[in-house]
């Protein structure tokens, strides 16, 4: 984690990406963040997290609103993960991690399944050497092998081409399931044990090193979930033990600078003590 020791500048954080209106509204649904200003801004003395991870909801409900097919969302919802990037490298967070598409996702109709692969090939083709020339190091967690051959074609070589860069760390979870990840992580260490590169009776730490390397990146320190539903759906289950859940009523599409400044701001007011006492 780090500190910001500077005053950001008035209107960088802030203003401009959403009317105060409609973050005061998104403000006052969330029973968190009951007196967070909606004027969020990284202020002098506020921890940053060093690892922010989010669960991008609503990109349906956004569409189904504007009277607009769920691809609408999903493509408004694309626009909102290059404003976070950019949001999270301003704040100076170093880890962002996005659920882009669950392992229960494939289990959606088959035309919308076609349209979100549709989007990341996308995505892949157009973002990526933005992604690069920003200092972005790109990595993907899940099981990359349910996808098309070419996209994983693309996944592989986004990861190859950033991967010398680390201003920010950004990891895209596709097909994405924490219990398959965390199963997987066991059935390794079992074999480990089986051909003898693991102590079995090394104790509740070794477990959890060998557990903790699933995804080869630090915990995350905040979780942000939009679109007011508040539940983990399967993500970062192991990883999150400890991280600090904000839960924002707006739907993922309208998901600005803004909305992640007050999340970091209500994560700066939290006092974390990882089952310790401060006394
Ligand atoms: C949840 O909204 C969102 C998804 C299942 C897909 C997330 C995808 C994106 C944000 C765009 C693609 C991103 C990349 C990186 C290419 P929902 O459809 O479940 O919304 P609802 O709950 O309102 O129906």
């Amino acid at each position: 984690m780090s500190v910001i020791t500077k005053q950001a500048a008035p209107g960088t954080h802030s203003r401009g990406f959403v009317s105060e209106d409609d973050l005061s509204s998104a403000i006052a649904a969330s029973h968190a963040l009951a007196d967070v200003s909606p004027n969020a801004a990284i202020t002098a003395g506020q921890i940053v997290p060093g690892h922010v991870a989010i669960i991008m909801d609503g990109n349906g409900r956004w569409a189904k609103s504007r009277g607009l097919p769920r691809i609408a969302g999903h493509r408004e919802g694309s626009r909102a993960v290059r404003r976070t990037v950019e949001a999270a490298i301003q704040s100076g967070v170093s880890w962002l991690t996005i659920y882009a598409f669950s392992s229960e996702n494939w289990r959606r109709p088959a035309g919308e399944i076609l349209d979100l692969t549709g989007l990341l090939r996308r995505y892949l083709r157009s973002e990526v050497a933005e992604l690069k020339q920003s200092g972005v190091r790109l990595r993907f967690i899940g099981d990359r092998g349910r996808f098309d051959s070419d996209i994983q074609t693309d996944l592989a070589a986004a990861e190859r081409d950033t991967e010398t860069n680390s201003r920010l760390n950004l990891t895209i979870a596709l097909s994405y399931g924490a219990r398959a990840e965390i199963a997987a992580a066991a059935r390794a260490a079992l074999e480990a044990v089986r051909t003898g590169c693991l102590d079995a009776g090394g104790g509740q730490e070794s477990g959890e090193d060998v557990l903790s390397q699933v995804a080869g990146m630090p915990d995350p320190d905040l979780v942000i979930r939009t679109s007011g539903e508040q539940r983990l759906s399967n993500f970062l289950l192991w990883q999150a033990a400890y991280a600090e859940l904000v839960f924002l009523d707006v739907l993922w599409p309208d998901f600005d600078q803004a909305h992640f400044n007050v999340a970091l701001k209500e994560f700066s007011r939290r006092e974390r003590r990882f089952g310790a006492r401060k006394d």
